[in-house]
């Protein structure tokens, strides 16, 4: 579901799993799994795995690309190809946030690209945009 997720967009040539679990920027999003502080769900449908939704806290010396704070876990979601546009990842975002308030956690946060449409997803969601990001990328910011 990483590999997912990093691939979004269907303009891009897609990274090799491979590629995704050495390259640092994107193998921390699961690397060790699970620690600690580690949260997430799957969905399943009869059986079959259709997506997953997890939550990581970075620390500044290494943090993620939606990093705000040492205490804010940064969102990862993907659902696979088949599944997607289907109601899934909605349903995985209520289930982790549902999670992450029983954990105690009190803001969420993410990096999305302004072109991918779970943009619209995340906002209607109730996660709002900060000033952080980058030219082509919002970093989006959820309170509990
Ligand atoms: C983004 C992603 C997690 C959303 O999961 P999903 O199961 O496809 O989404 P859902 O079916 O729950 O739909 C959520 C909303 O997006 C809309 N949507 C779904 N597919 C869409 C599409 N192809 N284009 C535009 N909007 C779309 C739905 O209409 C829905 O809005 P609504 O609640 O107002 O009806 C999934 O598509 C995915 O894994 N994409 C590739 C990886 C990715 O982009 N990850 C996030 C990186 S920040």
């Amino acid at each position: 579901m990483l590999v997912a997720a990093v691939n979004w967009s269907p303009e891009w040539r897609p990274k090799s799993r491979r590629h995704v679990l050495a390259a640092p920027d994107t193998a921390h999003y699961i690397a060790g799994w699970p620690r600690e502080t580690d949260l997430g769900v799957v969905a399943e449908v009869d059986g079959e795995r259709a997506g997953a939704a997890w939550l990581r806290f970075f620390p500044p010396d290494d943090p993620g690309y939606g990093f705000v704070a040492a205490d804010v876990p940064e969102l990862t979601i993907g659902v696979a190809a088949a599944w997607r546009g289907r109601g899934v990842g909605r349903a995985l975002l209520d289930a982790v946030e549902a999670r992450a308030k029983e954990a105690g956690i009190a803001r969420i946060s993410l990096s999305v690209e302004r072109k991918n449409f779970a943009q619209k997803l995340y906002l209607a969601a109730g996660y709002e945009v900060t000033g952080a990001g980058t030219a082509q990328s919002d970093t989006m910011v959820k309170f509990l």
